[in-house]
Parts: C-alpha cells; sequence; structure tokens
C-alpha cells in the first residue's frame, strides 16, 4: 500500500513541472518569410538528424549545403514535402551559363535517402564531352539515356531565345553524329548530377506544377525541385512528441531521436513518466520511477489474483 501512495506522490509532485514548460515553439525558426519547421531546423539538435546541417539563415536568406554546393531556397511546402532551390548558374530560357560554374546536385551519400529531385523534375545536361558517362554504353548516335521528363525536354528547350544568341551551330549541334548538345533526363536515371564527372559545361532544371499545363519553355518554372522523406516512425515519434507539448529534436553525437521537454530530454514523449527527470537526474529518476512502476503493477497484479 504505502508503495502506491510514494508513486501517487511522485506524480502530483512533477506533471505540474512538465506541463509548466512549454517547450513546444523551441526549434521552430523563421528565416525571410519562409517558417523552418520539422524535419528541417536551424539549430543544432533540433528536427531530424537526417537534415543536421542542411540549411543556414543568412541575412534572411536561406540557404541549402550539400556536397555539390549552396543553394538558395526559393520555398518549402510542408504538406507536398518538397522544396524549390535555386543555384545562380543554372541555365534558364533567358540565360545559357556554360563553363562548368554550376553546382549541379550531389547529395551526401548518408543524406540521400532523405533529399531526392522529385520525378517531375526535368535535367538538362548541356554541352557535354562525347566521353561523357551519359553516352557510354550506348550505340553511337542512340543517345538512349535522353528523354523528356513530364513534357519537357531539349527539342523545346532549343526554342529559347538565348540559343540562337548563343549560336546553336558553333556548339556543335549540327545533327551529326555527336552527342547532343542538350540532354535531357530525370534524375533518378543517374542519381547525381556531377558536372565534371559528366564532363559537362552546364545544366538546366525545370518542373511542373502539376496540373496546370504550361506551353513553352519560357513558361517552365526553373530550379530544383526536391522532396524530402522522412520514414514513417519517425515521423509520428514527432507527432506524438509535439502532442505533448515537446519540439522534435535529436541527439547530437548519437543522432537518436530526442523529444525536447524544455528542462529534460526524452526518448518518447512528454508525458511519459518513464523518462520523467529533471537536470541532471535522468538516469535516477528514471530507474526510480520505473521501479516504482513495476513494483506497483507487480503489487496490483498479485493482489488480483
Ligand atoms: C517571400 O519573400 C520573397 C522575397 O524575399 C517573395 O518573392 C515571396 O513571394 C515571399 N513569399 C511569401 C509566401 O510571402
Ligand atoms: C536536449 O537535447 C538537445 C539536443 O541534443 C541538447 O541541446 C540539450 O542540451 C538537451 N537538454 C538537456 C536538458 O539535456
Ligand atoms: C564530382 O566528380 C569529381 C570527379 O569525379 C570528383 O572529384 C568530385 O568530388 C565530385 N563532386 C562531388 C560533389 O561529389
Ligand atoms: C520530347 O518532346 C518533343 C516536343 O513535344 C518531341 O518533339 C520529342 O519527340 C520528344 N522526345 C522524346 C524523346 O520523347
Ligand atoms: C527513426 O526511427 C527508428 C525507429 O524508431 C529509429 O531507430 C531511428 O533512429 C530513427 N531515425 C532517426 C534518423 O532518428
Amino acid at each position: 500500500m504505502s508503495t502506491i501512495i510514494v508513486f501517487i506522490s511522485l506524480q502530483v509532485l512533477f506533471v505540474p513541472v512538465m506541463y509548466s514548460v512549454g517547450a513546444s515553439h523551441v526549434c521552430r525558426s523563421y528565416c525571410g518569410n519562409l517558417t523552418i519547421d520539422y524535419p528541417f531546423a536551424l539549430q543544432p539538435g533540433c528536427g531530424h538528424s537526417g537534415f543536421r546541417d542542411l540549411l543556414f539563415c543568412i541575412n534572411d536568406v536561406l540557404m541549402f549545403h550539400i556536397s555539390s554546393g549552396s543553394y538558395r531556397v526559393l520555398n518549402i511546402d510542408y504538406a507536398y514535402r518538397s522544396m524549390t532551390l535555386h543555384d545562380p548558374h543554372l541555365s534558364t530560357c533567358d540565360s545559357i551559363v556554360l563553363g562548368g560554374r554550376g553546382n549541379g546536385f550531389v547529395v551526401e551519400h548518408w543524406r540521400a535517402p532523405y533529399l531526392n529531385p522529385s520525378a517531375d523534375n526535368v535535367f538538362m545536361l548541356l554541352g557535354c564531352s562525347t566521353q561523357s558517362p551519359l553516352f557510354q554504353g550506348f550505340p553511337a548516335g542512340n543517345h538512349v539515356p535522353c528523354r523528356n521528363v513530364s513534357g519537357m525536354g531539349c527539342e523545346e528547350y532549343y526554342g529559347c531565345q538565348s540559343w540562337a544568341d548563343l549560336g546553336l551551330a558553333r556548339m556543335g549541334l549540327a545533327y551529326g553524329t555527336g552527342p547532343p548538345v542538350c540532354c535531357s533526363l530525370p534524375f533518378d536515371s543517374i542519381k547525381s548530377v556531377n558536372l565534371s564527372k559528366l564532363e559537362c559545361q552546364g545544366y538546366s532544371s525545370a518542373y511542373t506544377l502539376a496540373p496546370l499545363r504550361v506551353s513553352g519553355p519560357s513558361e517552365w518554372t526553373y530550379g530544383i525541385r526536391v522532396r524530402y522523406n522522412v520514414e514513417a516512425s519517425n515521423d509520428s515519434f514527432c507527432k506524438a512528441c509535439e502532442a505533448t507539448g515537446g519540439s522534435c529534436g535529436h541527439d547530437v553525437e548519437q543522432l537518436g531521436q530526442l523529444c525536447m521537454c524544455g528542462s529534460w530530454n526524452s526518448t518518447s514523449n512528454c508525458d511519459t513518466i518513464m523518462k520523467l527527470s529533471v537536470g541532471g537526474a535522468t538516469t535516477t529518476m528514471d530507474k526510480l520511477s520505473g521501479s516504482l512502476i513495476t513494483a506497483v503493477a507487480l503489487w496490483l497484479m498479485s493482489s488480483q489474483i
């Protein structure tokens, strides 16, 4: 009987403390007019660990940093789990940038499961050499990997005035035996857009916002549309954490997920008695409340029999 009394008084003592610490917005932040929320974060320890060291806010401009370089984030769509990136050296209909200055798109191996250009995004690789890995393994003149994506491709892209200004013929678009000046494909067929590895001089990237139908390349939206993924189990962990007033984060060393509850961190959510702790007393308190619960449970079971 005395065990139960101790257990109840512990709860009475700590429950009000837990709720008084509002930690639900510890990790939410803003950069310019963009909201940074789970799984993204600007502070270390916040968000999902797959997105750590990814976003930086510089003078109200949100930057996205991966191994191929830095991109400006134009928007984050949390409902569709996508974001749009801008690379200043990305060719558009108005300007074709050659000289290998563009970033392309190469993501760290460990981060690849979390970020991928979307399937309706077309990459158009420009001025790639005949020796490019893109064209290897295909019969000469049959540039199999190049194809249209979501109705966008090089045939139409050549219609942009800037191609005429560049002088297409001089660039080798002579419809001869060499590879095409522009080769369009979805990200999935190459897995990384590394301009130096592919021996290309430039690139363009565009996407469609279905169900809008756009007619020509001057109306395509230029930029890189990236989809992001979070494992379902991690998603539900975060929902449960937020529902109990916590903020979703991760352990900066172990990378495991953490629910930040203000003065303490939980590996489940802020309501869990098993993780009840204040300040540095985590282990002792966990053990204490854990053994109390076990004792009470055993006592109840034995008394019912
Ligand atoms: C955010 O600000 C940029 C300019 O900095 C503007 O182009 C964009 O439309 C704004 N977006 C929203 C949703 O207000
Ligand atoms: C909780 O976790 C975050 C992120 O790892 C860390 O910055 C913070 O110091 C932790 N807080 C406590 C009370 O341990
Ligand atoms: C791109 O490929 C080159 C040559 O293979 C390599 O040195 C470089 O590290 C790659 N860049 C990235 C970002 O992976
Ligand atoms: C791509 O689209 C253009 C214009 O609609 C068309 O002429 C061309 O044949 C298409 N190419 C492929 C490979 O489907
Ligand atoms: C995602 O959830 C699984 C299962 O709970 C966990 O093992 C893993 O560490 C989580 N991943 C991250 C990056 O937090």
